[in-house]
């Protein structure tokens, strides 16, 4: 296929899609929902139009932009990825996704490849978990894990429950509408950076998604007893930030002691309250990401550093709640399209490896409801969630130019 990538439009819409940011450049902020992020949906819809492509939106907010194919009643092809990012990101990390999907479409279409199924570009609401805890909040409601009730009860830090979130946003219907009925997908491929060094340090140019590594995230809530930092002796306290320093360090200990050397455990959320210097912390809240590519350790270790908080807030004489707000199963990639995607790559002489993705992605449900695999692509030192993360545009048209062959072949 003689596919022309024009790489230089593709980033120049990178680069202004990250001046959409909640902060200054180099750093890309886009919560969920935040001016940023509507700006950058609005930003990402007119491209789609300006492609021609139909749009649709459901009710959480998740955006379909769809080339028709010849046979409108075949399952389409679907790609995509996210756009939303976590303070202080850069800004690859699922744009690549997206912006390089809706280039392979324009690409596909400048070639004068006419799709026999629809093409469809999905970009997914909420794949970090910034605002309610929980990624992936949008696969995870099209493939049914996440049931309309329970996501209808997610409330952000402030209290603010996701349905008033939506209202706001403009997003109509009901949740309940959003899971995708059995075979709307013949394949979903989704384009992302490696987050990590595997393909910079052994110099291969694409990774080929097989399996994705299994998350999960706890919530604590502690209640000690604040008071006046000068006037309560030590012996008198019952400090919720030094409990919680203490279960972080119980997480680092669980993640190195689990016998898996792909076990990582994160706190990657810790407020005291009330946050002054001269009080005793009352009040901690802690955001725990576990993960690991196995189910068993993975869960063994949540179930250690669960037994390990509670010792401690009970020495500490400090309340505790624990909220697991997910435990997910790894993905299985299907092998049929990691073939198809490995048989491009030979037929170009790409470099490529079949590999595991220890970050989780949309990727992780829509492999519930259809024939899945990644596209990776490398990244500076594997730097990722920080605004230095980097691709060059050449692994970005790589990227972008097996992406388009994979959608022409899943699709023709
Ligand atoms: C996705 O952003 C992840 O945290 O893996
Ligand atoms: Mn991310
Ligand atoms: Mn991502």
């Amino acid at each position: 296929m003689n596919l022309q990538i024009n790489i230089a439009r593709l980033q120049r819409e990178i680069n202004e899609l990250a001046l959409i940011s909640e902060n200054r450049p180099p750093v890309v902020t886009r919560i969920l929902f935040s001016e940023a992020d509507l700006r950058g949906r609005e930003f990402v819809k007119n491209l789609c139009r300006e492609a021609n492509l139909v749009l649709r939106e459901d009710a959480v907010g998740n955006i379909f932009a769809r080339w028709e194919g010849a046979d409108k009643k075949l399952p389409a092809a679907a790609t995509g990825s996210h756009i939303d990012a976590i303070p202080n990101a850069g800004k690859f990390d699922g744009t690549v996704g997206v912006l390089g999907a809706i280039e392979a479409v324009r690409a596909l279409k400048r070639s004068g490849f006419q799709p026999r199924c629809s093409i469809e570009l999905i970009v997914f609401t909420s794949e970090e978990p910034t605002r309610f805890g929980i990624g992936c909040l949008g696969s995870r409601l099209l493939s049914g894990v996440l049931p309309s009730k329970k996501a209808a009860s997610l409330k952000d830090a402030a209290g603010k429950n996701l349905e008033q979130w939506l209202k706001e946003a403009g997003c109509h219907g009901t949740l309940n509408s959003v899971r995708l009925r059995e075979n709307v997908y013949s394949a979903f491929i989704e384009l992302h950076i490696e987050q990590g060094t595997v393909l910079e340090k052994e110099r291969i140019f694409i990774g080929v998604v097989e399996k994705i590594a299994a998350p999960s995230t706890l919530r604590m809530r502690l209640a000690g007893v604040g008071g006046h930092a000068g006037a309560v002796l030590m012996p008198e306290r019952h400090d919720a930030g030094l409990a919680g320093a203490e279960i972080s360090l119980a997480v680092e200990r669980a993640a190195l002691t689990s016998g898996s050397a792909d076990t990582v455990g994160t706190t990657g959320v810790f407020r005291i309250e009330p946050g002054a210097v001269n009080s005793v912390p009352c009040g901690a809240r802690l955001e725990i990401d576990l993960r690991d590519t196995q189910v068993a350790t993975r869960d063994a270790a949540l179930r250690q550093i669960e037994k390990a908080a509670q010792a401690i807030c009970q020495r500490r004489g400090v309340k505790l709640e624990i909220e697991r707000l997910n435990v997910d199963p790894p993905a299985i990639c299907d092998p049929a399209l990691v073939k198809t995607v490995s048989e491009i790559c030979r037929a170009h002489r790409i470099s490529f490896k079949k590999m595991i993705s220890r970050a989780y992605h949309d990727s992780l449900f829509m492999a519930r409801i259809c024939p899945t695999t990644m596209i990776f692509i490398p990244c500076f030192k594997g730097y990722s969630h920080r605004p230095d993360e980097f691709s060059s545009p050449g692994q970005i048209a790589r990227g972008v130019r097996l992406l388009a062959e994979t959608l022409a072949v899943t699709s023709g």
